[in-house]
């Protein structure tokens, strides 16, 4: 497809068997602090100097940008890092727990980003210790070849500021070097904001939950990222909220799939399905992903010029009925429900190398489940870090 708009990192150190086991970026390096507790503790003992106990009655708010280049599937917005700040622009991604903003060291290679100068940061440190993360999608959907998406990153702290939360020498990663199919992106780097970033919230006085909107470029564009709550303008109704099943990611149990309403028992069976804001769209294991192609037409096919995606005759899309109703658990005492991705994102656009075949949303993956902006588009939802659940209300586009 031509444009697409999507980060899919897929973590790799230096050490290479540090892969996990889907889409999320985790560092997992041999010189720091790599376990979640670890960091954690990390994370607390250099924000210990805050008033942590003071809790703020009040959420905070920023606008998210579209990132539109023929698909709409990714948005950014703007955090500030040192002392004085300096500006940045990062995709926040529920699939990572770490910051990373290229530093002035990746000079040319960083040319459309902006550039970390820590000399001129007053409250800087360098733990110089150097790593490499190789992601296993990109932005845009240039296929992924061998290592052509890769940063190198040297782990530092400083202070960090996201809408009203500031983080007082938080640690985060400075990149020192990119692939060049990074120079096109919009933005500058990728703040990551797990289930496990409840500290940063506390750190900042906030309570641990926040809430994100996407808003499509035919409404606009302009979307939000609200810290410390939800924005209840924002929809109407109640928030749905449903636990999540893993500790270290955003993910939750969906009891079965439908298409077009209808169902087929290898879409009845439990699965669990990673939210992750930092992809564009879907990701299902091969049979789930098959299952679901057949039901909406048996014109959809492998693209074998990008190994893993799959794509129908451009001309055929408008005709093609493709709503996807996925069911959730509901949190004790509440029902399941659905959400639906409508069958207008069944077509990510044209491939680039073959412009008459439109790139169909589920991509297949290597064992895991993963619903991105396809779905979380068209809803407004609560990372709710403190009780370990996410709320989705629709947000009327
Ligand atoms: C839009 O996508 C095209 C093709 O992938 C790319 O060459 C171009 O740099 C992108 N434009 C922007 C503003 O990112
Ligand atoms: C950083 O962003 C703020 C808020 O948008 C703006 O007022 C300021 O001029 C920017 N600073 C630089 C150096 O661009
Ligand atoms: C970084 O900041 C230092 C100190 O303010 C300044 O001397 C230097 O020129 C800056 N470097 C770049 C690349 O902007
Ligand atoms: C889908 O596969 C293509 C080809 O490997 C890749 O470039 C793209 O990033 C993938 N998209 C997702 C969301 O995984
Ligand atoms: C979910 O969608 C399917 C198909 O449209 C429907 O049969 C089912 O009743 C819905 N479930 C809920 C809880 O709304
Ligand atoms: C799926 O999980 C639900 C809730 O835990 C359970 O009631 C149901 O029996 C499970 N279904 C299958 C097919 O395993
Ligand atoms: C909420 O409902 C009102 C009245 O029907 C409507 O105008 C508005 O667009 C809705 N807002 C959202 C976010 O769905």
């Amino acid at each position: 497809m031509i444009h697409s708009s999507f980060l899919l990192p897929l973590a790799v150190a230096a050490v290479a068997q540090a892969t996990a086991p889907h889409s999320d970026f985790k560092l997992t390096l041999g010189s720091i602090s790599s376990t979640p507790a670890a960091r954690r503790a990390r994370v607390r003992g250099s924000t210990a100097s805050l008033a942590s106990n003071t809790r703020r009655d009040a959420s905070t708010s920023e606008p998210l940008f579209d990132y539109f280049n023929g698909t709409d599937l990714q948005w950014y917005g703007d955090i500030t890092v040192g002392t004085p700040p300096q500006n940045f622009t990062v995709v926040f991604d529920t699939g990572s727990f770490s910051l990373e903003v290229p530093g002035t060291a990746c000079g040319a290679a960083c040319a459309n980003q902006h550039q970390f100068n820590s000399s001129a940061s007053s409250t800087f440190i360098d733990f110089q210790s150097t790593s490499t993360i190789t992601f296993g999608t990109g932005v845009g959907v240039d296929p992924v070849i061998g290592d052509n998406w890769q940063l190198v990153v040297d782990e530092v702290a400083d202070t960090f500021s996201v809408a009203g939360l500031s983080i007082s020498l938080g640690e985060f990663y400075l990149i020192t070097n990119q692939t060049p199919t990074f120079l096109p992106d919009p933005f500058d780097g990728i703040l990551g904001l797990s289930p496990e970033s409840g500290d940063l919230f506390s750190a900042g006085g906030y309570p641990g939950i926040f809430g994100m909107l996407f808003v499509p470029e035919s409404e606009g564009g302009a979307g939000e990222l609200t810290i410390g709550g939800v924005d209840t303008t924002k929809f109407n109704g109640s928030l749905l909220y449903s636990p999540q099943v893993d500790e270290g990611n955003w993910q939750l149990a969906s009891e079965g799939i439908f298409v077009n309403g209808k169902t087929a028992s290898i879409l009845q069976n439990n699965l669990t399905l990673i939210f992750d804001s930092g992809t564009s769209n879907m990701l299902f294991e091969q049979s789930i992903a098959e299952a679901i192609y057949g039901m909406i037409s048996p014109d959809i096919a492998p693209n074998t010029d990008e190994p893993g995606t799959y794509g129908i005759a451009c001309d055929l899309v408008s005709t093609l009925p493709a709503v996807i109703d996925i069911t959730f658990a509901g949190i004790s005492g509440q029902d399941v429900f659905n959400l639906t991705i409508p069958s207008s994102e069944l077509s990510s656009g044209p491939f680039a190398t073959k412009p008459e075949l439109c790139q169909t949303l589920i991509n297949v993956s290597d064992g895991y489940n993963l619903v991105g902006l396809s779905l979380l588009k068209h809803y407004y939802s609560a990372w709710d870090i403190d009780n370990q659940r996410i709320g989705f209300a629709p947000n009327g586009f």
